[in-house]
């Protein structure tokens, strides 16, 4: 039956597995299956012709492994083209794009939205798109943070390096007066603590992981795909690069020994 199958998700690294921590939490009946294009990343600096090649590649790849939701969960690939991705698969597919648009929007008092993201997603204007669609008259502060994903990834979210960049990016945000802050690209909740105290306690935060995952379930519940069964799950996850040092993070980050296998999808 089609509800039995998995949940997918992908994205370019181990910043999907903020995603993943909230299926957990949220959706914790279903199976997973990973694809982190650790071999690849990051998506951010890269065009996005380049980077819908390697996410058609994924696409192809999880439609065999018996998936009956795909999540890009990874703001990158979804500001490169989520529109042709959904062409692409047979399945219903969400980005992280609008659900996090959605929840500032519910969150904003004053009206001024600030965005971070990687390169690729900021200059691809793909949040500014989505707010003027659903909410015109809101302002809208976007910021590039290259290196926040490159803190992460070299485990230096808890350093003196993090603070700096953070108070870089993020100083002229807050004193522009946004008052909700949304963190366009599935790494950055790792790096929340640093960004919050530099944003200061009035400013709200919005992780996209949260919001995808619930608007995930919304879609689900209404296409009768949610798993019922409370059976033994085995997710699976799959990365281009070296299992090792993912199974690592994962192991880190969500508090359970995954299984990981490494998988070449060949050139993108
Ligand atoms: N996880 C990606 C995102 O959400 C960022 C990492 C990358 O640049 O590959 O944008």
């Amino acid at each position: 039956m089609e509800n039995q199958k998995a949940v997918a998700l992908l994205d370019s690294g181990v910043g999907g597995l903020t995603v993943v921590k909230e299926m957990f939490r949220q959706l914790p009946r279903e199976k997973i299956v990973y694809f982190g294009d650790t071999a690849r990343m990051p998506y951010g600096p890269r065009s996005h012709e380049v980077v819908r090649g390697f996410v058609y590649q994924i696409i192809d790849f999880l439609q065999t492994q018996e998936v009956k939701f795909i999540v890009v969960a990874c703001n990158s690939a979804t500001a490169a083209g989520l529109d042709y991705y959904k062409e692409k698969a047979d399945l219903p597919l969400l980005g992280v794009i609008e659900p996090g648009v959605r929840a500032a929007l519910q969150e904003t008092r004053s009206g001024k939205i600030g965005v971070i993201g990687t390169s690729g997603t900021i200059e691809s204007g793909a949040y500014q798109e989505v707010l003027r669609r659903m909410a015109p008259g809101v302002e809208l502060f976007s910021q590039a943070c290259p290196l926040f994903v490159l803190i992460v990834e070299n485990d230096l979210v808890h350093s003196p390096e993090a603070e700096r960049v953070a108070e870089e990016y993020l100083g002229w945000l807050r004193d522009e007066g946004v008052d909700t802050l949304i963190m366009g690209c599935t790494h950055y909740p790792l790096l929340e603590d640093v960004i919050r105290s530099t944003m200061g306690p009035g400013v709200r935060l919005i992780s996209s992981a949260r919001e995808t995952v619930r608007e995930t379930r919304a879609i689900m519940e209404e296409k009768g795909l949610l798993r019922g069964q409370e059976d033994h799950l085995y997710h699976r996850f799959y990365v281009s690069g070296r299992a090792a040092p993912f199974k690592e993070m994962a192991a880190r980050l969500l508090h359970d020994n995954i299984r990981a296998y490494q998988v070449i999808l060949g050139e993108g």
